[in-house]
């Protein structure tokens, strides 16, 4: 089967960092390009943490990194979110200075560009603020209905949010952004946090990481995923009060993209809340008439097979580059 075709946005942070790995490594997935945005970290640092991320994944050269919106459409950008993933985005890991460098093209028009060449063949996949999305429909509206789908990781039904009581930071960072999104009738899967804190590792994942990786040449990726994923650990013990499991909110939409059976979904037709003094940004579905939607705007992620999707995340970052795999059958 072919790979299927993706566009990548992120604000590489540390499980963006994983996402974007697992993309770059699946070979069932096919990356048209990565786009990058404020949020975690700035743009310029998301873009850098990209560039590096993609050299150290060894895949191919020529997946184009395009910088996007610095900012939210209203409003300031808090700043790096340090508590969860340090000045640099990271985890303070130092990877080399990236050899690459972004296209020129700011990233939403590099959106508009694509999905105007292939109609209809193109997933996004967004796990970071809505904004290159909403300016790229600004820009051009026609192509909420080129993309094959959105799958994002953002909001939140059924559990509590994550900056605020009622929000999740995806959302959070840019509610107008969001509402747009949802309202353009682009086809949506909502990778929220009713999954994402869910789908958790854990030491002995860690541990079976390390082991299905081991071979010549890993070492450098090993080294990086371990450092990050530890740093993450810790992160989310002193900041959220998760002991011994970290939650992989960015994978599980790479994953979800890739393989729609991980989760059980439910048609909602969700509203933004881009104003309100306590609850900007919360994601909210009129649940009092669920079965009677006469319109739904998003398929909402319920349920997830945590360890079905655990095994892939842990296998397809593991993978020898094709080069090694080709040495092994020499
Ligand atoms: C989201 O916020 C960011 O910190 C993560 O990268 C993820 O995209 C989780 O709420
Ligand atoms: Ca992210």
């Amino acid at each position: 089967m072919a790979a299927a075709k993706m566009i990548l946005d992120v604000d590489t942070g540390i499980d963006d960092a994983l996402a974007l790995l697992f993309a770059l490594k699946s070979d069932e997935i096919g990356l048209e390009g990565i786009t990058t945005v404020f949020g975690n970290v700035s743009a310029e640092q998301a873009t850098r943490n990209t560039l590096a991320v993609l050299e150290l994944s060894g895949a191919a050269e020529d997946i184009p990194v395009a910088m996007g919106a610095a900012g939210p459409l209203f409003g300031e950008w808090g700043g790096t979110v340090e508590s969860i993933h340090d000045r640099n985005g990271i985890g303070g890991y130092e990877l080399p200075e990236p050899k690459k460098q972004a296209i020129a093209e700011f990233a939403p028009d590099f959106i508009v560009r694509k999905l105007n060449e292939q109609p209809g063949e193109i997933t996004l996949v967004f796990v970071g603020r809505l904004t290159n999305l909403a300016i790229a429909l600004a820009k051009d509206p026609t192509i909420a209905s080129k993309a094959k789908r959105l799958v994002l990781m953002g909001g939140a039904l059924y559990a509590p949010g994550n900056v605020t009581p009622v929000a999740e930071a995806n959302i959070w960072g840019d509610p107008e952004a969001a509402h747009r999104v949802f309202e353009s009738g682009i086809p949506i899967t909502m990778v929220g946090l009713d999954v994402t804190m869910e789908a958790v590792l854990r030491d002995e994942d860690v541990r079976r990481f390390k082991e299905l990786a081991a071979g010549p040449g890993q070492e450098p990726l090993v080294r990086f995923v371990d450092a990050i994923l530890k740093y993450y650990f810790e992160a989310y013990e002193q900041y959220n009060g998760c002991v011994g499991r970290i939650p992989m909110h960015d994978p599980l939409a790479v994953a979800v993209a890739e393989d729609p059976s991980l989760v059980d979904t439910e048609p909602h037709y969700i509203a933004i809340e881009t104003k309100g003094r306590l609850s900007a940004g919360a994601t909210l579905s009129d649940r009092r008439k669920a079965s009677a939607f006469t319109e739904i705007n998003a398929s909402v992620c319920v349920r997830v097979d945590r360890d079905r999707f655990v095994d892939r995340l842990l296998k397809v970052l593991a993978a020898q580059p094709l080069s090694a795999q080709m040495r092994g059958t020499d």
